[in-house]
């Protein structure tokens, strides 16, 4: 069943019915200004930190479950009916309702009694705030008098303490109103030099800014009181809830279209202007008015739209692929890419299942993150690695997380994730190979944000790769540490008290358990470290990196090989783990992927018994669940993974974002059918027909899909941020199809279904345009290229010498 239907070519997702079976999202705004919002204009919005810079409310865990957003309401001055054209929150019955999400925008519109009303959210480029633009037509053949209101809820700025410290917050909400336009200034009097303004570009009929006065005693968002009577109150909030809501009177003949522009944004003032006049209460406007002034008008918001249109236009123009396969070319040419971009901005802080209060940045999370976007925005890329280094500590270690707004290392949380630090230099080697830009291992980074230990990034990749050399476990295998990628694997837990972090709880001294994945790891970034290292001219120390990692695959072969599949990791007693040994927990899918990735046992025979294995085992009609047979209770010896009921997240449920380790490992033994296979049953377009037992969007990925265990197997859960869009858009981009970037130039390696004729593609790469023209002649994965006509020896493309801009690849597989 579908709720909705891909239009590709404008690059939308259109939901033709509001009752969603959650609630389908989107992003607007994509550098410092964001918001969330939902198919029936839920959501809110924040300035960089949806922790501690939250503009306006929402309320997770509500019921009904959508709850805080954009609301519009139109009322029949005449029949004196209201409803709300984005079906939230009325919920009338609607006609024509729909939803359009596409590239930082959303539009959400519908028909009632014959007015049709649809209002245009966006974010434009470089600029705080968010537009609303409100289109209203009388479809009637009579005049319509109707009035529009548009209303938001502020947040009191820090979300967590918003939602919890009401003996203080009731009293400190304050707000001005000067021109019509509603400024929430709570705190402005004190240590803030921050407000957020709510305007409209019509002269109103009214304003409300205090909640009480706006919905009425006892009401809800359904039915504000002052909407039925069809007149805002003017109220002006002192303490309690502040809000802010505008009413305009529309007066349409028949057939005629009006606009209303809604604009709601974050201000901050230097701290020595923060009054006019100096010395009063009144915030110094200087700054803030004449951008309202010119987002108020509504060519100036289509000049805007018009340019986000081209932003993104030019970053998903980088790659475009044309195949057989109309799901794979949708995700890759919109969505995959728009998902990549987004969880870049968010890493894991906000989404309809992150509150936003939660998390800051993720350090392996975030340097997985950037195989998906560095290709959009390298600059970005570059920032973002050289912050997550300099939270790198001393040993090598890394904190878990650090807060994005601080940039430092998050202590509650800790760190001892022992795979954390060799992220860095898979990041770093993503980075290099799409850019080209050597120059950045020569910054200057310090250890831990401490001044004085700055050394240069290149150092940074060796003290990870040594963390992993001075933590070997009985077995010559790493010691795991909290956790390895699979953070709810803690294996030196031992964790009894109820309510106890799994994440920061350490009873063992860890000195036993050991884990195969992270030696996988070890391998796939000592290669590419070795890689770096022969490039900067270092070929005895990129050859003592080879010896290291040799060593660490023969530990890996010999002790984390079980038989038929690789053990995923030895307990603090020594004992096995993801072995048929065990009575539950017998195969995983992390070691068996990664090891096959890492190159590990492709000649023995190993990697092929492995996938088999995996095949066997793991693999469901929605995807590859993480182990098999999932955990049936609690083990202290294992930690997390155990808290899950079978089927869900950690335990046993199918985790997306580890399905294309094995996808890329299928590719290293040639199997493109198994590959593509394995792509297309997570691949949420391809899903979309069965959106009511997948249940999230069909746009995005989720992290998670309900396992065979589960009473709802196949049901997605907490889609939009996870690790899942950047590893399935390398895999398809750079493994399935074979586009891959590499020190010397674009390699072409498509290892694609057996029944595909070929694929044609786009990229530009190192400011280069490749046209690139695959055609099939054989079953095979053999290619040989001509480029520009001319054949060329092996398969690697390097850039042209004369300073052509574009180029054409032919290759013909066999
Ligand atoms: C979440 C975390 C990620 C971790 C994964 C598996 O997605 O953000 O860091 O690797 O869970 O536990
Ligand atoms: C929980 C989640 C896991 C996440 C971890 C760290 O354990 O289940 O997915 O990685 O928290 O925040």
């Amino acid at each position: 069943m579908k709720f909705g239907y891909f239009d590709d070519l404008n690059r939308e997702y259109v939901i033709t019915r509001p009752d969603t079976p959650l609630p389908w999202i989107n992003y607007l705004g994509c550098q410092a200004y964001f918001g969330l919002i939902s198919n029936t204009a839920g959501g809110y919005s924040f300035y960089r930190d949806a922790r501690l810079r939250r503009l306006t409310r929402y309320r997770y865990n509500s019921v009904p479950l959508d709850c805080g957003g954009r609301y519009v309401y139109l009322r029949d001055d005449e029949s004196k009916q209201f409803w709300s054209p984005s079906w939230q929150p009325t919920r009338n019955e609607l006609e024509d309702y729909t939803c359009r999400h596409g590239m930082g925008y959303t539009v959400i519109g519908s028909s009632f009694k014959g007015i049709e009303a649809h209002t245009r959210y966006f974010v434009p480029l470089d600029e705080n705030l968010e537009i609303w633009q409100l289109t209203v037509t009388n479809k009637r053949t009579t005049r319509a008098t109707l009035s529009a209101f548009g209303s938001i809820e502020f947040c009191l700025w820090d979300a967590q303490d918003d939602a919890t410290n009401f003996q203080r917050n009731f009293s400190i909400g304050e707000v001005e109103i000067e021109d019509g336009v509603i400024y929430h200034k709570t705190e402005y009097r004190e240590r803030r030099n921050h407000f957020a303004f709510f305007a409209c570009s019509r002269p109103g009929a009214g304003f409300d800014t205090q909640r009480e006065a706006f919905l009425g005693p006892n009401r809800g968002w359904d039915k504000p009181a002052t909407v039925e009577a069809g007149q805002l109150t003017d109220s002006v909030a002192h303490g309690w809830s502040p809000i802010g809501a505008h009413q305009i009177r529309l007066d349409l003949a028949p057939g005629e279209t009006q606009q209303i522009v809604f604009v709601l944004g974050y201000q901050e003032n230097p701290r020595e202007q923060k009054f006019d006049p100096p010395g009063s209460q009144t915030i110094d406007k200087r700054l803030v008015k004449p951008v309202i002034a010119r987002y108020l008008d509504g060519k100036a918001a289509d000049g805007a739209f018009e340019r986000l249109r081209q932003y993104w236009d030019s970053l998903l123009g980088i790659f475009q692929v044309d195949t057989p396969d109309i799901h794979t070319n949708r995700m890759v040419n919109i969505w995959n890419a728009y998902q990549c971009m987004a969880t870049f901005n968010l890493s894991r802080s906000a989404s309809f299942f992150e509150s936003g209060i939660g998390r800051g940045l993720g350090f392996r999370d975030s340097n997985q993150d950037l195989l998906g976007f560095v290709h959009m925005a390298p600059e970005r890329a570059r920032e973002r690695i050289l912050d997550l280094a300099a939270t790198q500590l001393a040993s090598g270690g890394a904190y878990h997380q650090y807060q994005p707004l601080t940039k430092r290392g998050n202590n509650d949380i800790g760190g001892g994730f022992n795979d954390d630090p060799l992220w860095l230099i898979v990041g770093v080697s993503a980075y290099l190979k799409e850019t080209g830009d050597w120059s950045l291992l020569d910054e200057l980074v310090p250890y831990d944000n401490e001044p004085g230990s700055e050394a240069p990034l290149y150092d940074h990749l060796l003290r990870s790769f040594s963390y992993t050399l001075e933590r070997l476990g009985p077995h010559g295998l790493p010691l795991i540490g909290r956790a390895d990628w699979n953070d709810c694997l803690n294996l030196n837990c031992f964790s009894s008290t109820p309510g106890q972090s799994f994440q920061t709880t350490t009873n063992k001294d860890g000195e036993v358990a050991e884990s195969v994945f992270i030696g996988a790891l070890f391998v796939h970034a000592g290669h590419e470290l070795a890689e770096i290292a022969k490039r900067r001219g270092l070929a005895a120390e990129a050859a003592s990196y080879l010896d290291k990692v040799a060593t660490m695959e023969l530990a890996v072969l010999e002790h984390g090989w079980d038989g038929d599949w690789f053990l995923r990791a030895y307990d603090d007693f020594g004992d096995k783990v993801g072995s048929r040994e065990c009575k539950e927990g017998k195969i995983f899918i992390e070691s068996n992927g990664f090891c096959v990735l890492a190159g590990i046992g492709l000649e023995d025979g190993k990697a092929a018994k492995a996938l088999a294995a995996t095949r066997e085992h793991l693999a469901t009609p929605h995807g590859i669940v993480l182990h098999q047979p999932a955990y049936s209770k609690y083990y202290l010896n294992l930690g997390e993974i155990s808290s899950y009921p079978p089927g869900y997240k950690e335990n046993a449920s199918i985790f997306c974002h580890v399905n294309p380790w094995v996808m890329i490992a299928e590719t290293r033994l040639g199997h493109g059918d198994e590959a593509h296979d394995y792509y297309s049953r997570i691949n949420p377009s391809a899903r979309e027909g069965i959106s009511d037992v997948h249940r999230c969007e069909p746009y995005v990925y989720a992290q998670m899909i309900a396992g065979r265990d589960a009473p709802t197997f196949g049901e997605a859960k907490n889609s939009w941020l996870t690790g899942t869009a950047a590893w399935n858009y390398y895999a398809i981009v750079q493994w399935i199809l074979g586009v891959r970037t590499t020190y010397e130039g674009l390699e072409i390696a498509p290892v694609i279904p057996a029944s595909w004729p070929g694929f044609t593609a786009t990229r530009t790469f190192r400011g280069v345009v490749y046209e690139i023209s695959i055609e099939r002649k054989g079953v095979g994965n053999k290619i040989a290229l001509t480029v520009d006509g001319r054949p060329i020896e092996g398969n690697v493309v390097s850039p042209p010498e004369d300073g052509r801009k574009r180029v054409s690849i032919m290759g013909i597989l066999s």
